[in-house]
């Protein structure tokens, strides 16, 4: 079903229910993604069909099939019922790349649950502020991450259970649980009837104040899922596709689990450090044919250049995909050159919980712009000062759409005026139900770019000072928090210095405490108490000492001063710059 025709003919006649369609969806069939993953997926005859291909390092295999999918993940869903679980309580999972992640997620799905993917190399602070926000009940990690939630498990009084999917079982805790699937596989599992507006998924993303706020999404997102992986992704029965993007962000759910698996594609997981030849050799085993990645995957890849391309054989690949950050021209020109296919970009965000400006085959394309809304999104640009949409191609403006689109985020847990200053034209009252569905209002997604005449959209830059390192958004506010717990540091800021290859890295002003000097080992120390709290993204990679940070009248710190220096960009006139 896919590629059905142009990208004008697609959006004329343009309905989600087409996603049905593609999707072999038989109204009265259970909404359940876990097992519209799965067991549908069975049901449909491919149960022996490969759906996970695993590697891990050191060059470690796992395969499952669809019905390996099946038992196991029911064997996840049983085990979470038989401890209580509750459907629409959330459950984290915090591990690695490996299958028990995958599975599981969709184990929990199956039973009703919330699944709340959380990347593994967050520290004890990142993952404690999540955790708490969102009353976890159960976290599902392994061996080697049940440290980190041991530091902080009395500080969460939601979370009742840890449990220990996978590693030695040895010398765990008296209340921690060692579950492994592969004992336990399951038959029949009475799935959960979800419905389109059951909750699903849970996605922490950073914001400029603030602590991260948790993007709820619903059963009902697999249209915009599936649809999009269809269209866009162009990925059919026999493609081996590789997402390279971790669970732990929505690229690695949306795309890297329900899309590909709803349509009963397979998958590759390669869960070991990037090196360009490890990822080569992983095409070139697996015979990718779809391969969705990030700028800074490709730009990594451009600077180990041509000759190493040479030495493999990636004939397979015929679709190249890419989010996350503004993919700049001189790539997609690259990757024309060196592998014959230009990587396409895809816009879009955690909120959105799944494509919303694309490039897809069929489609012109414009080395540089993001592409074009993808059918039956609507998209516009919205002025600076008036928040009205502006008609003029080639002015600058906040992107928007108009709500309503399946995948789109439900709220941000326990944060409804946030979400609901995320609508431009929403009363002050306005509920979720009415702001997802009223279509004169704008879901504005904080970033700036401006369309051209022929309507591709070309990204300009984020509204706000969320720092974009590798594809991964970072709030400022988490980290200057972190700071000032460290006893050298008095105050401190946070920005994002330009970088090459990861287009950002987080560079922090600070001031010290009396008695506190600057030197090589204090900038490690602090460095390093970053990393261990947060994250190794959100790390200073450049430290500046100062007597005094910029700040307003009110006393906020002005970051922007700060950046728009680092970036040699104009300051202008300071008393214009607001109090946010
Ligand atoms: O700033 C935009 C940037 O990433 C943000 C969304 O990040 P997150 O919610 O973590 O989701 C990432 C993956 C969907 C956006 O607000 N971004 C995403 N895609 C692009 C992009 N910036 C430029 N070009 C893109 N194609």
């Amino acid at each position: 079903m896919s590629n059905i025709g142009s990208y004008e003919k697609r959006k004329e006649n343009f309905s989600w229910d087409i996603a049905k369609q593609v999707l072999g969806w038989k109204q009265g069939e259970v909404l359940n993604i876990g097992a519209m993953c799965s067991d549908r997926i069975c049901a449909q005859g491919k149960g022996d069909k490969k759906a996970l291909i695993w590697q891990g390092f050191g060059g470690k295999q796992k395969t499952y099939t669809f019905n390996d999918l099946r038992v196991l993940s029911s064997g996840y869903a049983k085990f979470l019922q038989d401890l209580g679980v509750k459907p629409g309580e959330k459950v984290c999972l915090f591990m690695d790349k490996i299958p028990e992640l995958y599975i599981s997620f969709l184990g929990v799905l199956k039973m009703g649950a919330v699944a709340q993917p959380l990347f593994s190399a967050f520290g004890d602070e990142s993952l404690e502020v999540r955790l708490f926000s969102a009353d976890t009940k159960v976290i599902l990690t392994t061996r080697k991450h049940v440290k980190k939630v041991r530091k902080i498990q009395d500080r969460l009084p939601a979370l009742e259970k840890i449990v220990v999917v996978e590693g030695n079982p040895n010398k765990l805790r008296d209340e921690e649980i060692f579950f492994n699937v592969e004992d336990a596989p399951v038959e029949d599992f009475e799935v959960y009837k979800s419905e389109t507006e059951t909750p699903s998924v849970l996605h922490y993303t950073s914001g400029t104040t603030g602590q991260p706020k948790g993007a709820q999404h619903v059963h009902g997102s697999v249209w915009g899922q599936a649809l999009t992986t269809s269209w866009v992704l162009d990925l059919k029965d026999d493609d081996i596709y590789w997402c390279t993007a971790d669970p732990g962000w929505v690229t690695g759910t949306s795309y890297g689990i329900i899309g590909p698996w709803s349509l009963g594609v397979t998958q590759c997981v390669l869960d070991s450090g990037f090196t360009s030849a490890a990822w080569y050799q992983f095409i070139q085993d697996n015979k990718v044919t779809v391969w969705y990645s990030a700028p800074t995957a490709i730009r990594s890849l451009m600077r180990d250049g041509e000759e190493l391309v040479k030495k493999y054989d990636l004939s397979s690949l015929r679709h190249l995909a890419s989010v996350g950050e503004p993919l700049n021209s001189e790539a997609v020109i690259w990757s024309e050159k060196v592998y014959g296919l230009p990587f396409l970009d895809t816009f879009w965000q955690t909120e959105t919980g799944a494509m919303m400006i694309t490039n897809f085959p069929g489609m012109k394309i414009k080395p540089g712009s993001m592409g074009k809304p993808f059918p039956g999104i609507e998209a516009g640009i919205l002025d600076l000062k008036t928040n009205e949409p502006v008609t003029e191609p080639g002015t600058v403006g906040l992107i928007a759409f108009r709500p309503g689109w399946p995948s789109m985020f439900r709220e941000y847990v326990k944060k409804p005026d946030i979400y609901r200053s995320k609508f431009v034209g929403a009363s002050e009252n306005a509920m979720p139900p009415e702001l997802r569905t009223d279509k004169s209002l704008w879901y504005v997604s904080g970033d700036r770019a401006s369309f051209d005449k022929d309507g591709y959209y070309w990204f300009v830059g984020r509204d706000d000072d969320v720092i974009n390192t590798g594809g991964h958004l970072v709030g400022p506010f988490e980290i200057e928090s972190a700071l000032v717990e460290h006893e050298a540091i008095a105050e401190a800021a946070a920005i994002g210095k330009p970088d090459a290859v990861n287009m950002e890295v987080v560079k922090v002003f600070v001031t010290l405490n009396p008695g506190y000097e600057p030197s090589d080992d204090l900038e490690l120390n602090i460095m390093n108490f970053i990393r261990k709290r947060l994250s190794p993204l959100a790390m200073p990679q450049e430290i500046e000492y100062t007597e005094k940070l910029p700040k307003t009248r009110s006393g906020k710190i002005l970051r922007r001063y700060l950046k728009a220096l680092e970036w040699g960009e104009e300051v202008g006139d300071l008393s214009t710059l607001e109090d946010d």
